[in-house]
């Protein structure tokens, strides 16, 4: 049977980007859109366009350059700010004014200084115009879980009636549980004329920890589409985490039985590119995709993952693009290996762009042996930046590059590759000493996932790992 389809709103790049120490520029906007496009989200809100120029270039460049998701545009109720927004989006194959409003009794006294009925007759207008120029249209009633929720049902109605395509309900302080949240969504739909036509959405913080759980209740109650970021970053405790939306959604189809269109295996480089770009780590035991989600420590839990993974692992590493196995990168490594990392931290090169990191490369490998992902990362910035014709500046490269011995994980099936090559000499040297996972030569051995079966892992937090996952 078809499971209704969630529609993944991801606002990285708008709510996210507003996070102390999340600002990104242009360029970083740019590199993480086509990520997030890769990952397969629906709708991407790529800023607000009146809010700087930088947002509006981020918004135009985003439109111009990621052509399958929708790419929407915040905007205020005011006509300045729905044109501006109109503006940026020009260029979008698939364009989404985003209007908000704030609907709650206090926002409205202490912030706004105006009336419900002028808030009313606000949001109608500028969702009016904004659907004088645009096909679809979303409207946020902001504070939406701290309004009065028969004006709420109003507003609601209203903006439905002026043209509305989508109608979101955030939880913009956090302040709601799951229960309640849900029993809002369908006091909407019961209550509010042609809701039906429309798609509600859920916006949910994490000021209580409860911003997935909400968003879950919500759609349990009939929302199809969910707001999110990427390692749940957004103002304040942040929004509703992607990867624990899509991936409660997918191992918990009795639960939950909705499909969302996300390529699953994406998420971790999704999770390490917006890391590395804002240089915010992603907490270690973040679900999903901190550097402990898939990490054994008891002595007891090790015996039990090698018996059968399953005792202690509800969904496979790799099906979230996990590397759970290491492969030395050093000299000896081939191409393909540096491409398969390159390609775990968030980066695909073409064929001369990688001819360059790999030259790079083995220069460096030569040098301090075994290459970390914080080295390949700078080299890679080097090479992004255009910077390649430093590369052979021998001094200084030795003294940005400590000298270092570690190994790195590589998927399951790369280090089954990797270790029936490496039989036949193959570049690749997959890790066999104390603490790296053990390649087995031939097909690796599945588990009930479909997936393979982690090899032994006697030390899971090496210091490399910090590397790896912390970057
Ligand atoms: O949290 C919020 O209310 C928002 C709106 C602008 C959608 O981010
Ligand atoms: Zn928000």
């Amino acid at each position: 049977m078809d499971r209704p389809r969630v529609t993944i709103f991801d606002t990285t790049l708008r709510d996210g980007e507003q996070s102390p120490g999340c600002s990104m520029n242009v360029q970083e906007k740019l590199r993480l859109a086509h990520q997030l496009d890769r990952l397969g989200v629906d709708v991407i809100e790529a800023g607000f366009p009146i809010a700087s120029d930088g947002d509006f270039e981020a918004v135009q460049g985003i439109s111009a350059a990621v052509r399958r998701p929708i790419i929407a545009g915040l905007a205020r109720a005011c006509t300045g700010d729905v044109d501006r927004a109109w503006q940026a989006l020009q260029g979008a194959a698939h364009p989404r004014i985003h209007v908000f409003l704030a609907t709650s009794d206090i926002h409205l006294k202490y912030k706004l200084r105006i009336t419900r009925e002028q808030c009313l007759e606000q949001a109608r207008d500028a969702v009016r115009h904004a659907k004088s120029l645009c096909a679809d249209v979303e409207f946020s009633p902001e504070d939406a879980t701290r309004t009065d929720v028969a004006f709420l049902c109003q507003v609601v109605g209203a903006v439905i009636a002026a043209g509305a395509t989508t109608v979101n309900i955030p939880d913009t302080v956090g302040y709601s549980m799951p229960e309640e949240y849900g029993q809002l969504i369908r006091t909407l739909r019961e209550k509010v004329a042609g809701i039906d036509k429309v798609t509600i959405s859920t916006h949910c913080h994490n000021d209580l920890g409860l911003a997935v759980a909400n968003s879950l209740a919500g759609v349990q109650q009939g929302a199809r589409q969910v707001e999110c970021t990427i390692n749940g970053i957004g103002e304040r405790a942040g929004n509703a985490a992607l990867e624990e939306i899509v991936m409660a959604m997918r191992v918990r189809p009795d639960r939950y039985a909705y499909e969302a269109g996300v390529a699953s295996e994406h998420l971790f480089a999704s999770s390490q590119m917006l890391a590395e770009i804002t240089r915010v780590p992603v907490q270690p035991n973040k679900a999903i995709t901190g550097r402990n989600a898939f990490a054994h420590e008891a002595g007891i839990h090790q015996d039990g993952m090698l018996k059968n993974p399953l005792t202690y692992e509800i969904m496979t590493p790799q099906s979230v693009g996990v590397p759970d196995s290491r492969l030395v990168l050093g000299k000896h490594s081939g191409r393909h290996a540096l491409a398969l990392r390159c390609e775990q931290l968030g980066h695909q090169f073409e064929r001369r762009e990688l001819d360059e990191v790999y030259r790079r490369f083995v220069v460096l490998a030569d040098r301090i042996k075994k290459v970390q992902d914080s080295h390949l990362l700078e080299l890679i910035q080097d090479v992004v930046k255009g910077n390649a014709s430093n590369s052979d500046a021998p001094s200084s490269e030795s003294k940005k590059f400590p000298p270092a011995a570690v190994a790195l994980p590589l998927p399951r099936s790369a280090v089954a590759a990797a270790g029936a090559n490496a039989n036949e000499s193959h570049p690749a040297q997959v890790s066999a000493g104390a603490g790296q996972a053990q390649a087995q030569p031939g097909p690796a051995p599945t588990n009930w996932f479909g997936g393979g079966v982690p090899a032994p892992i006697a030390d899971h937090h090496g210091d490399q790992e910090d590397y790896l996952w912390g970057v």
